[in-house]
């Protein structure tokens, strides 16, 4: 008999039972599991060790909990004062549609205070996401595109 999977509704929150930890002790992350959530969103495979050390580089990090299970996070990119961009923002497959990637952006983006450039690379099909958050898209910016996919996905000569 052929196997049949059935995709579960994401899961409603009781909002208020939810931990945010911003800056909290890196060393405390679990970082496999982060690995896993990259993963559990179809992003390119991070490893524990090096995901660990680029957020170690950020100065806003983002964390959401309910209870103790990790479900959500994000990052700024940036230099301490000039520029930042807004960075690996991910929330679980099963708790999205709650409102987290909405809380993730504006938290991280209120923290950017005084800089200059506040930007961020929005993943393919995700641009009304932050559209509705209120970005703007930007006319100006320029990739150095890693690959064909970055090609296709990313700018306006792979967009036939
Ligand atoms: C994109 C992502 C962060 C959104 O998180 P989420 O918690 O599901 O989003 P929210 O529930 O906070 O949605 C906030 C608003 O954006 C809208 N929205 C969410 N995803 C959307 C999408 N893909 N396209 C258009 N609008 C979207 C919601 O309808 C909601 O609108 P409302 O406030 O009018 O109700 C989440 O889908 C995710 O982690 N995706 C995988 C990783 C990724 O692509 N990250 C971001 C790209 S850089």
């Amino acid at each position: 008999m052929e196997k049949m999977t059935l995709a579960m509704p994401p899961e409603k929150l009781d909002k208020d039972s939810l931990v945010y930890k911003v800056n909290p002790d890196l060393s405390g992350i679990d970082w496999a599991y982060v690995c896993e959530l990259f993963a559990k969103v179809n992003w390119r495979t991070r490893l524990a060790e090096e995901i660990e050390q680029a957020f170690r580089k950020s100065s806003w990090t983002l964390f959401v909990y309910k209870q103790e299970q990790l479900i959500a996070f994000g990052r700024t990119i940036d230099d301490g004062r000039y520029y930042a961009m807004l960075g690996d923002i991910v929330v679980d497959p099963d708790f999205q549609g709650n409102g987290l990637g909405k809380v993730l952006v504006n938290k991280l983006n209120s923290l950017l205070e005084n800089y200059h450039f506040v930007t961020l690379t929005a993943a393919p099909g995700k641009g009304d996401f932050y559209k509705s958050l209120g970005w703007k898209k930007q006319t100006t910016a320029y990739i150095w595109p890693q690959g064909p996919k970055q090609l296709r996905q990313h700018t306006e000569e792979g967009e036939v």
